[in-house]
């Protein structure tokens, strides 16, 4: 719900669990007052007496301005007395980049607003837009908030409008800016931080004063940092304690910042990097900037990731996509890499079917020349000396077995050594005259040209059309360098970043509407674009490279922390792990990979009748729960970072069933007969555990809880729990 007190200039906006309020100031600032647990709008006016009326200078004092730099705000200005970092910053013609934004108008109006061209969230209850003014400078910001009764999720993005005759640089637009008070308590941050094969592992920072910076400066969100901060209040654990998630519905490069002030209030902001950013606006012009999904919990970190989880698929994921019972696929990448023919996939088909898989995804290597990573990248047409019969007669055999077709592609490169790249060499991104960076020995196309988007629709979408696909797996396999585009002018070449990201949206966009009954997975060299813009088109994404039966929990457990399970694909691969060279027992593999879209990425052919045996366990063990994956609410129970074990817990939402993975990593003599405590089961409902054979109520089985298995090194442990009626 929405409100605007008119008498106290205060608008109250409340979600399930929170309620977020700000105010016009006498000076025509927005000043941020408070967000946290659920308040009335009686409660806003003494928050006003109390907090905002404080920080504002009186009526008439000369040195007024200067006091702009102690309030919190909900929007940093530059160069008028806000010394803290801005949220926005326009460059006028003659020069001068000072602004001080102050309150025009607002409207509240039902629903979302959808944003052309970029991820957004798909319905909310209510949006308020408050419109600021430059006087100096006439750009005019609408901020925007969406609010859903049901959802802990405040969505915000920020409009900066041209209203003056004469054309402006936005040199910073990020989506949205509000400051936390300084509660005398310890505040720390988390981050989502990593590399290839060790995505989003949770660090947590203190938060001092000064400035905390994350980004991505790789033109796409990237695997060294997810576009994700929280703020942890001091009493912060997973299931108590107050935090604040900032999310960025974004694929590109982005930063999200904490600045402490000299008043010790921490101002949150973020959006598309500021960094060699630069936007042009003539007279009439606007330039949009992404959401941001930002969440407050009072049920720790754990509120906070079911929130997200809900919101994700509920608010962002294709409705038509989000539910769709997943497919348990084989992929043959691990199994052949770039070394396979018909025979070959044949036989893995073959060895799927028997096995109960439901997709066959045929990965890298099908198209132009590729027998390696140097070449054949853009070519997507069929390599017949390869594969004899084309892709038909693969897809036949997977018919003919009862198997569906998934097929690999990376739409958004392009190798030197292929057709395409010897025909439109320009395509690629790159300056004349400057030798490209190379990574994977590849290039990225320029996709802020839109012919180059339009070619690669028009060749991707004849093979989807001619033949019969259900699953498409689309990577991205090198961060983005050279930053430069021919299309645009030299004084515009501050827009290539995002201009790159538009024009990848416009792709997904298109080929996901084209084709409405394909699946498709999102993938960047394993979990290097996982964000909420991603989702936003890819309803599953593939998590990691690194399928280890051990790193692999701290990974998901990771990801966990802001996307939900069914959203990652998890697989099991082969031992010695090709990227660890750990061996782990195969039923952890299963057991690890049933917390998300499950599948396998190894030899079926291989398996001896013993692992065969456990495929179709865990085949039907996962038809079983795939629901719990697809809806269920998730709670973290033993943490793979700091201590011996991993467990995770999926719930129902009517609380009747659930569904508990664990392992234990390493031999320790005194760690057993230590107690697990369940969560989130309804108190007065009775269950059985099972594989336990135990009968307890919801009560006892949170309060007392079990005891954690006995188990050798890297041993894990399933438990189905049900209600008994
Ligand atoms: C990186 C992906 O993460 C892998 O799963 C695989 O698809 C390779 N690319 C293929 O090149």
């Amino acid at each position: 719900m929405i409100t605007y007190g008119s008498r106290d200039k205060i608008f109250l906006l409340s979600g399930k669990n929170y309620s977020y309020c700000m105010y016009v100031n006498r000076m025509g600032i927005l000043q941020h007052l408070y967000w946290g647990r659920k308040i009335a709008a009686a409660d806003a006016c003494f928050l006003k007496a109390q907090r905002g009326v404080a920080a504002e200078p009186s009526e008439g004092d000369r040195n007024a301005d200067m006091a702009t730099g102690g309030m919190p705000q909900e929007l940093g200005s530059f160069g008028r007395g806000d010394f803290r970092s801005a949220t926005v910053v326009v460059r006028r013609k003659d020069g001068a980049a000072m602004s001080r934004f102050c309150y025009v108008s607002h409207k509240i109006v039902k629903g979302a607003v959808p944003l052309a061209g970029m991820p957004c969230v798909r319905k909310a209850d209510e949006t308020l837009t408050i419109t600021l003014r430059d006087a100096l400078s006439d750009i005019e910001l609408d901020l925007n908030y969406s609010v859903s009764e049901d959802s802990d999720i405040l969505v915000r993005n920020m409009v900066v409008r041209n209203a003056g005759k004469e054309a402006a640089e936005v040199e910073k637009a990020f989506s949205f800016c509000t400051e936390l008070p300084d509660t005398c308590g310890t505040r720390s941050a988390l981050r989502l931080a990593g590399a290839w094969a060790s995505e989003r592992k949770p660090i947590v920072t203190p938060i001092a004063e000064g400035s905390l910076r994350i980004e991505s400066l790789c033109g796409y969100s990237s695997h060294a940092m997810n576009p994700f901060l929280a703020v942890l209040s001091e009493d912060c654990g997973e299931e108590s304690g107050e935090c604040y998630g900032f999310n960025l519905l974004y694929s590109g490069s982005f930063a999200i910042t904490a600045d402490v002030s000299s008043e010790k209030s921490i101002r949150v902001q973020g959006g598309v990097n500021d960094c060699l950013f630069g936007w042009q606006l003539k007279s009439g012009e606007s330039f949009v900037t992404p959401q941001a999904a930002l969440c407050y919990s009072a049920a720790g970190l754990g509120g906070m990731s079911r929130a997200y989880h809900d919101f994700f698929r509920e608010n962002i994921i294709d409705p038509k996509r989000v539910y769709v019972r997943r497919p348990v696929v084989i992929n043959n990448w691990e199994a052949t890499y770039f070394d396979f023919d018909n025979e070959k996939l044949c036989s893995i088909i073959d060895a799927a079917a028997q096995l109960g898989v439901d997709t066959f995804v045929l990965d890298d290597g099908w198209f132009g020349k590729r027998d390696d990573d140097t070449s054949g990248l853009g070519d997507w047409f069929v390599n017949k000396k390869k594969l004899k019969g084309g892709l038909k007669a693969v897809i036949g055999h997977c018919k003919e077995k009862g198997l569906k077709f998934g097929l690999w592609f990376e739409p958004e490169m392009v190798s030197e050594d292929s057709d395409l790249y010897r025909a439109h060499p320009d395509w690629a991104i790159g300056k004349a005259g400057v030798e490209p960076c190379r990574g994977r020995n590849q290039l990225v196309l320029d996709f802020t040209r839109r012919e180059v988007v339009d070619y690669i629709f028009e060749t991707v979408s004849k093979i989807l059309r001619e033949n019969e696909i259900s699953y498409v797996k689309w990577d991205k396999n090198r961060d983005i360098t050279e930053n430069y585009t021919a299309s645009l002018p030299a004084d515009r070449q501050g827009e290539f970043w995002h201009r790159y990201t538009l024009g990848f949206y416009d792709l997904a966009e298109r080929l996901t509407k084209e084709f409405p009954n394909v699946f498709f997975e999102g993938c960047a060299g394993g979990g290097g674009r996982f964000d909420g813009g991603a989702l936003y088109y890819f309803p599953q994404i593939w998590t990691s490279d690194d399928t280890d039966g051990l790193e692999r929990t701290k990974i998901q457990w990771g990801t966990s922390v802001c996307y939900p399970v069914s959203s990652m694909s998890c697989h099991v691969s082969a031992c010695p792990n090709h990227q660890t060279q750990r061996t782990t027992p195969f039923a952890t593999r299963g057991a690890v990979a049933s917390l998300g879209a499950t599948g396998y990425e190894l030899d079926l052919t291989k398996l001896s009748e013993e692992e065969k045996a456990q495929v179709r366990e865990q085949i039907a063990n996962y038809k079983q729960t795939d629901e719990l994956v697809l809806k269920g609410d998730l709670y973290r129970l033993s943490d793979p970072f700091c201590t011996n074990y991993f467990c995770e817990m999926l719930v129902g939402k009517d609380k009747t069933r659930a569904y508990v993975v664990g392992e234990r990593f390493r031999g320790d003599p005194c760690d057993h007969d230590r107690v697990l405590k369940l969560r989130g089961l309804d108190e007065g409902k009775t269950y059985t555990v099972k594989e336990l054979n135990v009968t307890a109520s919801g009560a006892a089985l949170m309060g007392a809880g079990l005891f954690y298995p006995r188990l050798p090194d890297c041993g894990s442990w399933i438990w189905h729990i049900e209600e008994v009626r």
